[in-house]
Parts: structure tokens; sequence; C-alpha cells
């Protein structure tokens, strides 16, 4: 009959079936019971996931081993494996499930761009902190994910459309940044309806079937809110990080809150809070006026346990006849320039 030593060997190998590591490398082993006389052998296991059907595939491998090695019967009890031993594995497989998803380009850096609604200036925000990023000489692309509120395209002042070359699409490239949107793909901005599982596969497509090269960040503008897309977005990049937008109204904070409430609970790293529209500069006497009142970025950033990036003033872009774009903001513009040091914040957050 075996012994304990003898069982713990031949089980050494098994792979906990989502962390892809041995059961030597989990410390999943835990207690191993042997009954000599009927020989029964009793273990219990810990694994990443429980009640899975990778927990019962697991479950007939051991017991087929042990069997084959002259038990009669076994009992296998599992539970879960401590968090510090998943945590220390994840990392691997999420980076290999969102590489995969780049074609193999695990470099890349996701952030997405979230708010509790619309109209916060979500976009606007994507686009110049891409832009900037462009400027201190990243690469950079947008996945504009706001599939019914498209605007990316129109706030850069993109007019062509993405090629096709083999079975990938092109995306669009201006300032630097690589951009692909639904807007591309609609006709005289016609309203789509989409259906619940054709959002994530939408996304999905925008991944795999975009020729996006070799990326250092990648920017998601995100629908407005909680809903299925911001989950899609959670699931597939596990280690994506967020920027969260609001207006400087403490009701809008705490409307903004939710969003960023969310990416906590998925353990999406929050880069910090934009709080866009702060305030006016008034051009009769230069002084600030808080028209939608102050106060909510710090609320926020205290709520979510970050800091507050940069906060835009109230003003458009410069008008620029040769180069049109009314969303983008010029380097000399103040917003241009706070925007110019948020990119370079994330980009100390992130490369440290
Ligand atoms: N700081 C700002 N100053 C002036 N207008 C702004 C500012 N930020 C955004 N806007 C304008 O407000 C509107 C809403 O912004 P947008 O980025 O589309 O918001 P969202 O994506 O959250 O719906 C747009 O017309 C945009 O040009
Ligand atoms: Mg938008």
């Amino acid at each position: 009959m075996l012994t304990n030593e003898e069982v713990i060997k031949l089980l050494s190998q098994v792979k906990d079936p989502f962390l892809h590591k041995t059961l030597e490398e989990t410390d999943g082993i835990i207690n191993v019971n042997i009954k000599e006389d009927k020989k029964h052998i009793s273990v219990k296991v810990g694994i990443s996931k429980l009640n899975t059907g990778e927990q019962m595939q697991m479950q007939q491998e051991i017991v087929g081993i042990l069997k084959r090695n002259g038990a009669n019967t076994v009992g296998l009890r599992f539970e879960q494996l401590p968090d510090e031993i998943i945590k220390k594995y994840q990392p691997a497989v999420d980076q290999a499930k969102e590489a995969s998803l780049m074609g193999g380009n695990s470099n890349t850096k996701f952030v997405a761009v979230a708010s509790g609604k619309g109209g916060v200036g979500k976009s606007t925000v994507t686009v110049n902190l891409a832009v900037s990023l462009a400027r201190l000489g990243k690469k950079v692309g947008i996945i504009d994910a706001d599939i019914y509120g498209f605007s990316v395209p129109d706030m850069m002042g993109i007019e062509k459309r993405p090629v096709v070359r083999g079975k990938k699409i092109i995306p669009v490239e201006r300032f630097g940044v690589k951009v692909i949107s639904m807007g591309f793909f609609v006709e005289d901005n016609s309203p789509i309806i989409w259906r619940g599982p054709m959002l994530g596969k939408m996304l999905n497509s925008f991944f795999s079937e975009v020729e996006w090269g070799d990326l250092d960040y990648l920017l998601l503008d995100l629908p407005p809110g909680t809903g299925d897309i911001a989950m899609d977005v959670h699931e597939l990049l596990p280690t994506c990080k967020e920027v969260i937008v609001t207006t400087p109204h403490p009701t809008a904070a705490f409307v903004a809150a939710r969003a960023g409430q969310m990416a906590m609970k998925t353990n999406h790293e929050i880069l910090g809070v934009v709080e866009n529209m702060s305030y006016f500069v008034s051009k009769k006497t230069g002084e600030k006026e808080h028209v939608f009142g102050q106060g909510g970025g710090d609320k926020l950033a205290e709520v979510l346990e970050t800091k507050v990036l940069g906060r835009l003033q109230l003003q458009q872009p410069y008008m620029d006849e040769e180069e049109f774009s009314p969303g983008v903001y010029q380097e000399d513009h103040p917003n241009g320039k706070e925007y110019h040091k948020m990119a370079a914040k994330i980009i100390a957050k992130i490369e440290e």
C-alpha cells in the first residue's frame, strides 16, 4: 500500500486548472490520510476556484492516479487556496489572456476611462490623455467602446475609415494615436440596437481583429455607468487600470463613485480621478468661477482611496482651421498643459 509521501509525490505534478501551476507549487496537497486495511486514501486538495467543471476533471484525474497505484477507494475534498497563493500566480494567467487578445503583445497597458453618467467629458478625457501620451513619445491606441454614444472619431476630426488588410482591420491614425470606433462601421450616423451577447463580441473583435501593432497604451472610452460593456471590460482585461471622470458637483461625484466602486470590486487599479469642467476663468477679471460647484473631485478621490490626477477648466480647444479636431486641446492650451501633466503622472504610476 502507498505511503503518505508516495501519495504526495504522485499528486505533486497535477496542475491547478486555473493557475496552471502544479499542486507542489501551490502547496495544494493539504492533507493525506491512508487506511491501510481498507486500502482507502482520503486527500484534501486546495484549488483556486471551487465547484467548477474543471474541479470535476481534476477530481477524476486524482482518483484515477490513486486507483492505478493501489487504492481501492478514494475520498477527495476540495477547499479554496489562500488568497496570497492565488494572487501570486494570477497575474501571469491574466497577462497571458490579455496577450492573446492583442495577438501576443503582452506589454500593452490598458487604461479604461469611466464615469458615472454621460456628458461629463469622458470621451474628451480619453482622447486628450491619448494624444498627450503620444506627445510624450508613447505608442497609443483608443478603443471607442461607447458603442451607442461613440464620439471619438468626430472629436479627433477623423474623416477616414479603417481599411481591411487580409483578415485584419487597420485602425485609423490621427495625432499619432490609432483609433477604432463603432462609428466607423455605421452608415449615416444611424442608431444601432445591440443585444446583450453582441456587446461582448464586438469588444472582443476590437481586440482580436484589429491590427494594433505594438502599443504601449490602449485607452478605452467606456460607456457611462456600470452596464454590460463595463462588466465585459472587467472580465476581458483583468489587469486594466482605470481613470474616473467627474465634474466638481458633489452629486456628480456621488454618481461617479459607483463606477469607481465597480473597478475596486473587480480589482482594477484606479489610477486617479479627473475633475472636468472644474472652473471657468473669467475673461474680464481672470478670476476662477466655480460654476458647477466645488469639491466633487476631492470627494470622489477620498471615497475611492485615490488622488485627483488633474482639473480641467471649462474651455474649448483653440480653433484650428488647418487641423480640424474639435475635441483635441493644443499643447500650449491651458487644458493641453494639464493633460500633459496628467499623462506624465499616469506614465510614472504605471511604469515606475
Ligand atoms: N473642459 C471642458 N470645457 C468645455 N467643454 C467641454 C469640456 N469637457 C468636455 N466638454 C464638452 O462637453 C461635451 C460632453 O463631453 P464628452 O467628452 O462627449 O462627454 P461624455 O463622453 O462623458 O459623454 C462635449 O461637447 C465636449 O466638447
Ligand atoms: Mg462619450
